[in-house]
């Protein structure tokens, strides 16, 4: 595995792959690599002829009280991980090659950024997809892979692509959960043991919704009313928001019909947690 740390090598490394008609798979991370990461990594592998992965821990979509100074890196580990995965260009770019001085230009995603994480993380949505579209042109991949966990990223992401003519196929992956159902994050390792034990309750919420669906239940309040219960049987659990959407728009749904995202957002002591599910008849 080759690790480039320039845009300029990345993006002549890409012109060269894709002259010998290579196709590239790219899976974009912040590192502190899990399960779900390497998912992504397999995907890339069994539909591409070369992988890129990058890593960057991304300065624009941290809020100022958010936690970039404190964000999980292990580099050499994730390395190794990368490298196990049979990545063949590991892109770990600097952050002044990123967006050096002068920096001006910023991608706004107007509709599905307003909903959901976009009202507690504003400018969240605009540093994502940003930096999205920027890796997208250093890497030129044919196919980039994004995980379902992080849903309304998703949709955003989607949205850019098709708004702007971007010439990448963008393949969601299911979210990997850990035995007991948790949603794999790196920041699942801000939690305290107990922490972590309680943190059980946002993918228990949404089991609850989908027995709700399974069901055939029309009434959103229903489903509202179950997930709620759930996370407020644990002391440190405290909602920031518990949803169903439209899976498209991201807008709230009063009724269930045949498609529906139940999705929320939750503090487990000071730990953010996103988990959802998407519910389809
Ligand atoms: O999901 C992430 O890790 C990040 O938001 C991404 C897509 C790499 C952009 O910084």
């Amino acid at each position: 595995m080759e690790t480039i740390a320039t845009v300029s090598e990345m993006t002549a490394w890409s012109r060269g792959q894709l002259r010998l008609g290579e196709t590239i798979g790219f899976v974009p991370t912040m590192g502190y690599l899990h399960e779900g990461h390497l998912s992504l990594m397999h995907l890339a592998r069994t539909e591409n002829s070369k992988v890129v992965a990058s890593i960057f821990v991304n300065p624009t979509q941290f809020g100022t009280n958010e936690d970039l100074s404190t964000y999980p890196r292990d580099p050499e580990s994730d390395t190794a991980k990368c490298s196990h995965e049979g990545v063949d260009v590991l892109f770990m770019p600097d952050v002044n090659q990123i967006d050096g001085e002068g920096y001006q230009t910023f991608v706004e995603v107007e509709g599905v950024s307003g909903p959901l994480c976009g009202l507690s993380r504003p400018g969240h949505f605009k540093g994502v997809a940003t930096v999205v579209l920027k890796l997208l042109n250093m890497v030129k991949p044919s196919a980039a892979y994004f995980g379902m966990k992080d849903y309304q990223q998703l949709r955003v992401i989607m949205t850019m692509v098709r708004d702007l003519n971007v010439d990448t196929r963008i393949v969601a992956c299911p979210t990997i959960r850990e035995a007991d159902g948790l949603a794999m994050s790196s920041r699942n390792a801000y939690l305290s043991r107990d922490q972590r034990k309680q943190a059980v309750c946002l993918s228990e919420a949404l089991a609850k919704a989908k027995e709700l669906f399974d069901r055939s239940e029309p009434d959103a309040a229903k489903y509202l009313g179950a997930m709620t219960a759930r996370i407020e049987q644990e002391p440190d659990a405290e909602p920031e928001y518990i949803k169903l959407v439209d899976p498209d728009t991201l807008e709230d749904l009063t009724s269930v019909r045949n498609r529906c995202l139940a999705v929320m957002a939750v503090r487990v002591g000071n730990t953010r947690l996103i988990d959802n599910m998407l519910f389809e008849a």
